[in-house]
């Protein structure tokens, strides 16, 4: 099945990686002067999470991060995406960072340098700090400052380490699913908040990409978007139009406008919110990027629905496609079309895939191992096409598999796992998957390759 894999397409200094996010890992949410941020308050919501979960405790990576390096070196991987907890830098959302914060992502850091393994900082996965929520969130444009504020504190401290800065994580789900659907934090369902808030996350990327700049110079700054291809349900006209506006609302709402092409207007149309534009806002956000990241699950197969919410389409399910333990349709051409569009339609001059992976219900066998082959299969399958997008020209530096560990999950709590290693939640245990074994030997494939001709 590897040799599926094209490993000569992709470059000798291929970053190969995993990616986690701090709320979904860390728990230690109460330690060492970290203030509640809004998934805190939203998993602690009755009936907001499945079985009621919550990320008091996740991994306990706060505590067991050595572990976790070692697992990182024993995956063979020399790349690792983390996301720094807002709340847990700045407690107050603006004002005085706490040291304790500081230093926990300093030894970090520190220890993922010392193991060879080149971190990547994202500065935002959703747990925007409860305080500043309470004062209207990303709806209201004080927000962006502040993340700006946040984003040249935490450059001025690791900058002299960290090169590899992402603004933010998939501000698509911060947005829609946060403000419009009401599924994640702080859990609104208000169209115009959603678009008030996309704005704002967009302007704060612009002026955290700035203040980056500033603070680090030498900085390589992206953003990280979730983007799907998307197809109409039928060849009815109706469902074409369906497709375009949900080719709008996932992708090119949150491309446009950092390449410099402005929001979509067609989108502008459907949503008929007024934009809290202000003279240079367009141009701040659209500042020039080192890299794009893609995180790619699931293609979006659509139907018109004129009754919905905006953009007034559904996803259809078709019976006959293979899906994941999240009910997720598996399409592994669909991260090659992706990457190639970035490349063509956006000019993208660097890409990393910084996340990519699958949930299944993992077995543990009576000897303590766990064998994944439909997650094996996933990873393989979506390298493979990975490889053959850069060996149609797109520029890809990176893959970073979405898990290390298994975690908190979001509304779906712990039972969906999507680690290529298995965390054992009551004890803590860590143990490798078979497709974690699998990803470790595709590394050690390609290194071979690269020293072979080196
Ligand atoms: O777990 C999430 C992650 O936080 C963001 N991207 C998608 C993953 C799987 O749902």
């Amino acid at each position: 099945m590897s040799e599926l894999i094209d490993l000569a397409a992709l470059p000798h200094d291929f970053a190969w990686g995993t990616a986690t996010s701090a709320y979904q890992i860390e728990g230690a949410v109460a330690e060492d002067g970290r203030s509640p941020s809004i998934w805190d308050t939203f998993s602690h919501t009755p009936g907001k999470i499945d079985n009621d979960d919550h990320g008091d405790v996740a991994c306990d990576h706060y505590h067991r991060w050595r572990e976790d390096i070692a697992l990182m070196k024993q995956l063979g991987t020399n790349a690792y995406r983390l996301s720094l907890a807002w709340p847990r830098i700045a407690p107050g959302g603006e004002g005085p960072p706490t040291p304790k914060g500081l230093d926990f992502y300093d030894q970090l850091i520190d220890g993922l340098l010392e193991a060879g393994i080149t971190p990547s900082v994202t500065l935002y996965h959703w747990d925007l700090p409860q305080v500043l929520q309470d004062r209207g969130g990303w709806p209201e444009r004080e927000t962006a400052e502040h993340f700006a504020a946040y984003a040249s504190l935490a450059a001025e401290r690791f900058g002299d380490r960290v090169t590899q800065w992402a603004t933010l994580n998939e501000p698509l789900c911060s947005a829609w699913i946060g403000h419009l659907e009401g599924r994640m934090a702080p859990g609104l369902t208000d169209l115009n908040a959603a678009v008030r808030a996309s704005y704002h996350l967009l302007l704060g990327h612009g002026l955290a990409t700035q203040a980056i700049r500033a603070a680090a110079p030498g900085a390589q700054i992206g953003i990280v978007n979730n983007l799907s291809t998307v197809e109409p349900a039928s060849d009815r006209p109706e469902d074409v139009a369906a497709a375009r506006r949900v080719d709008g609302h996932t992708n090119r709402w949150w491309l446009d406008p950092v390449h410099g092409r402005g929001f979509p207007a067609d989108m502008l149309e459907v949503y008929g919110v007024e934009l809290p534009e202000r003279a240079g806002d367009l141009a701040t956000i659209a500042q020039p990027l080192d890299w794009l990241g893609l995180n790619y699950y699931f293609p979006a197969v659509v139907s018109d629905d004129p009754a919905g919410p905006a953009p007034h389409a559904h996803q259809v399910r078709r019976e006959s496609v293979p899906r994941t333990g999240m009910d997720w349709e598996i399409d592994a051409s669909g991260i090659e079309t992706l990457l190639l569009r970035l490349t063509n339609e956006y000019g993208a001059r660097k890409l990393y895939v910084t996340e990519n992976g699958s949930s299944y219900p993992d077995v543990v066998r009576p000897d303590g191992t766990i064998d994944d082959p439909e997650r094996t299969d996933y990873l393989v399958r979506h390298l493979a096409a990975c490889a053959s997008a850069a060996r149609k020209g797109a520029p890809l530096a990176g893959y970073y598999a979405w898990s290390l560990l298994d975690n908190f999950e979001w509304a779906y709590g712990y039972d969906k796992r999507f680690g290529l290693v298995h965390v054992d939640y009551e004890t803590q245990r860590r143990t490798v998957k078979g497709s974690g074994l699998r990803y470790a030997d595709i590394i050690r494939g390609h290194q071979g390759r690269v020293s072979r001709a080196a």
